[in-house]
């Protein structure tokens, strides 16, 4: 029996380098297994509520970004979680069994709620977060669920809630998910720091190969290396850390260079650019082809929908007779 799989993306912007290496390349080992994608707008929209931003435009976005990667709907569910409406009825049938305290306390919680600054996060649904997450993964009875460490929480949440529904109704239902942790590279941006939006320090699948070029340009090196004279120490530099990735064949000729003053950081910049934008191209090309079907990608959104609602469907039904609402 293949295993379930299920996992989701918070539909914020367009991806970068640091999802498709983070969590897509795991998604992609995956999909031989009976495995869901889920593009998470009802998650998007409990920080983005004021911001007017089009998070619809943003969902197909990341479709795209999916499918360019590799993503291949032939051997995977794909699906909008908002187009499948047993997300929400079971996060609120799950929100009838979850403590307040067990929300209050979630260390991810309280970490956005300070990090988040300039928004009023003081709402029911964002403290429910991780009450939509638990439903999301419980629809689909996951027992496996690829995500960041930064998620574990709320994987911890989910089993909490699978224990005490179980506890409270007698009855077997849900597997306890477990989380699959992602062996993410920490891919630094460019300025040396994680890659992630919020710090606009990303390349992003979608950006031309001028403006990757450009935005490597500007990335941070090692510091110590001031004059093109002094010698540098490349494990520390971000722009080595992306020769490792797409210029295998050459880091060790990268770091001597480095090490003994033998390369500039300019060139040495312009080396990755290239080899990066080679690693980005077939992504872009197939990126471009995408973005001009936007039928057939409706399409496998529409499969994606039918495929998820058959299985959130039945055990929605099997969790609504376990409280009592249904014969
Ligand atoms: N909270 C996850 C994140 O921010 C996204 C997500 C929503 C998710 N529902 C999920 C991940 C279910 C795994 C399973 O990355
Ligand atoms: Fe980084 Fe390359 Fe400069 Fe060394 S030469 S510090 S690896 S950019």
């Amino acid at each position: 029996m293949p295993t379930r799989v299920l996992s989701g993306t918070r539909p914020t912007g367009k991806l970068h380098l640091g999802n498709l290496l983070g969590a897509i390349e795991n998604y992609k080992k995956l999909q031989g297994q009976d495995a869901f994608f889920m593009i998470a707008d009802w998650h998007a929209l409990t920080t983005e509520y004021e911001s007017h931003s089009h998070i619809a435009d943003n969902v197909m976005e990341v479709v795209i970004d999916y499918l360019a990667s590799g993503l291949d709907p032939d051997k995977c569910t794909i699906f909008i979680q908002s187009e499948v409406p047993e997300h929400a009825e079971m996060a609120l049938l799950l929100s009838m069994i979850t403590p307040l305290g067990w929300l209050e306390r979630n260390p991810t919680y309280k970490d956005q709620l300070r990090e988040l600054k300039g928004r009023d996060l003081n709402t029911h649904g964002f403290l429910g977060y991780p009450v939509l997450q638990a439903a999301d993964i419980l629809l689909y009875k996951a027992e496996k669920v690829p995500v960041g460490e930064d998620q574990l929480p709320h994987l911890e949440l989910a089993r909490e809630i699978v224990r005490r529904f179980h506890h409270l109704y007698g009855k077997e239902i849900f597997p306890e998910p477990e989380a699959i942790l992602t062996e993410a590279p920490r891919v630094p941006g460019l300025d040396g720091r994680k890659m992630s939006k919020s710090y606009d320090n990303c390349i992003y699948l979608s950006d031309s190969a001028d403006v990757v070029t450009k935005k490597v340009r500007t990335m941070v090196t090692d510091p110590a290396r001031k004059l093109r004279e002094d010698k540098g120490h490349p494990e520390i530099c971000p722009v080595y850390f992306h020769h490792k990735l797409y210029n295998a064949a050459q880091t060790e000729t990268v770091a001597h260079e480095c090490r003994e003053a033998l390369r500039g950081c300019v060139d040495c910049k312009m080396e990755m650019a290239e080899k990066l934008n080679l690693f980005l191209e077939p992504i872009r090309k197939k990126r471009a082809e995408w973005t001009v079907k936007r039928s057939e990608v409706r399409q496998i959104l529409d499969k994606g929908r039918t495929r998820a609602r058959e299985v959130a469907h039945a055990t929605l039904e099997e969790a609504m007779k376990a409280v009592g609402l249904r014969k």
